[in-house]
């Protein structure tokens, strides 16, 4: 879905806010958003939490379990308690199927209804649930997990796509970082059903995986009661239905104006007939280098391995298990509270200055984290001193503040607001790609990383944070408040380095209104 946080609401710039009103059918398509961001928040936060309940361990993992238990007997090591590749393989298999997904998904969303799509990633979803909830052995938890992997992939293309075909303009970019916010309250739900789950023996796990068929139901309910977008509609001949959504969209009859952009859209969408070679078109290097930089940077600060593994990490550390996951719901909260400070400020302040700050206390708190550790030698079972411990739990929530008012939302926001028109959608789906490929390579190497660096998997992250400040530093304008059409002209052309791309000669080609 996700993802999110920042997607395309650009997508299509086709503006409907001559006298377009807050409707009923864009409250429901609010609604949508939320709950496809939700879903990918929920499958984020769920498996770190899961993954550490016995009942859980003992059914599907038993050497997990045992080391577990060895662990709680005062013998093995911390580091390497869940160090299992077939562990890893279960919270990663969600990632690489979502991968395979997002090229389906971005076949049915240019050909088929971007409607379908969204029902079809809500009924993944809803097998995925029920198979994971109801597992009686590995072969239904990962095909649950794989369903859950198919359902991202699909609602990920078809969500920002109908967003953006749907939105008023003066509404577009709050919605955008509003997705990402709704990943957060996800990841936070989750962390909260796994703290009651965990108290539950011995089914609290299928709870906590069950629990995930809320977000997963409203989708496909709210998949299923929305007209498809005028857009779709009108690229399949079916004008007179189009212009019913876009009166209904709209709350006017005075749609004319409105009709004639989508017309105009299309048509222009219409003619590159390869949006993905005109992608590696030379004056495209920028936003496409953005949309690879910044999401693989976004993974390479950490956040999915510590998010992931807080609850399995805070036992690492000696927090015992309800502290683990109490810990866990405090780090959840922190991130969906400061990712308001990013709605609030990103207009204001700057993409740029964000991710600097951000940059600078990620890395702080990253060596608090790597130095406090190196003190407390913790292997063989030497638990911290409370005080040491909650030190460590505050520095990893100034880490995903900083995290969540910079690379979270802007990670998302500045390639959906980099790319020209023609190829918008294509730059999304190498977006959610990268993105997903990213999360699922750390996810796959987190636990052996924990293992063999121990604590110096923080200052593995923390070298990353320096280098992709100074990237941002040297390689990242400031796109705040540049009309998307304009970005070529106002920003490529007038960086250092850029410039060399953007040939004088090659008009941009403008979208259809301004951003
Ligand atoms: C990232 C996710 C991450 C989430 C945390 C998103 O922007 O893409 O990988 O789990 O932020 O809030």
């Amino acid at each position: 879905m996700w993802p999110r946080g920042g997607y395309p609401m650009e997508a299509l710039e086709v503006s409907m806010d001559s006298e377009a009103k807050i409707t009923p059918i864009l409250i429901i398509t609010c609604v949508l958003v939320a709950t496809a961001g939700l879903m990918f928040g929920y499958d984020v936060g769920n498996s770190g939490g899961v993954t550490s309940m016995d009942d859980f361990l003992e059914k599907f993992f038993p050497s997990v379990f045992h080391r577990k238990l060895m662990y709680d007997n005062d013998n093995g090591s911390a580091y390497c308690l869940f160090n299992s590749e077939t562990l890893q393989v279960f919270t990663s298999s969600l990632y690489l199927a979502g991968i395979i997904a997002t090229f389906f998904a971005s076949y049915t969303t240019r050909h088929l209804v971007r409607k379908l799509t969204m029902v079809v990633a809500g009924f993944f979803f809803i097998s995925g649930v029920v198979l994971g909830a109801a597992a009686q052995n590995l072969g239904m938890l990962f095909t649950g997990r794989i369903f859950l992997g198919c359902g991202v992939g699909f609602a990920n293309q078809a969500v920002p796509l109908f967003l953006s075909e749907v939105a008023p303009t003066k509404i577009r970019g709050g919605l955008n970082i509003l997705f990402q916010l709704n990943v957060t309250v996800g990841i936070l739900f989750a962390n909260l059903v796994n703290y009651g789950a965990a108290k539950i023996h011995p089914w609290g796990w299928r709870l906590s995986l069950g629990s995930a068929g809320i977000p997963a139901f409203l989708l496909t309910i709210g998949a299923l009661l929305v007209d498809d977008t005028p857009t779709s509609l009108v690229e399949r001949g079916r004008i007179e239905e189009g212009k019913a959504v876009l009166k209904k969209l709209c709350g006017t009859d005075n749609i004319e104006s409105e009709l004639k952009e989508i017309m105009e859209a299309t048509r222009v969408a219409q003619q590159v007939k390869r949006p993905f070679r005109e992608l590696l078109q030379r004056h495209n290097r920028p936003p496409l280098v953005f949309a690879i930089f910044l999401q693989i940077f976004q993974q390479l600060t950490g956040i999915n391995a510590i998010l992931f593994y807080s609850p399995v990490l805070f036992i690492s550390l000696g927090l015992g298990n309800d502290a683990s996951l109490y810990s866990a719901v405090i780090l959840g909260s922190v991130n969906v509270l400061s990712t308001l400070v990013s709605i609030y400020s990103v207009d204001r302040v700057g993409r740029r200055l964000l991710l600097l700050e951000a940059g600078v206390q990620m890395f702080i708190s990253l060596v608090m984290i790597t130095v406090v550790l190196h003190w407390h030698v913790i292997d063989n079972s030497e638990d911290l001193s409370h005080g040491t411990a909650l030190f460590v739990v505050v520095m990893i929530c100034t880490y995903i503040a900083s995290f969540a008012w910079s690379w979270g939302p802007l990670g998302w926001l500045i390639p959906s607001e980099t790319f020209q028109l023609e190829t918008r959608s294509a730059g999304q789906s190498v977006t959610v790609c990268v993105n997903l490929l990213s999360t699922f390579s750390i996810a796959q190497a987190s636990l052996s990383m924990l293992c063999h660096l121990q604590y110096g998997i923080f200052a593995f992250f923390s070298g990353w944070v320096v280098v992709m400040t100074v990237f941002v530093y040297f390689f990242l304008p400031e796109t705040e408040n540049v009309p998307i059409e304009e970005i070529s002209e106002k920003v490529w052309k007038k960086h250092w380095f850029w410039k060399r791309f953007i040939d004088d000669d090659r008009i941009p080609k403008t979208s259809v209104t301004s951003a």
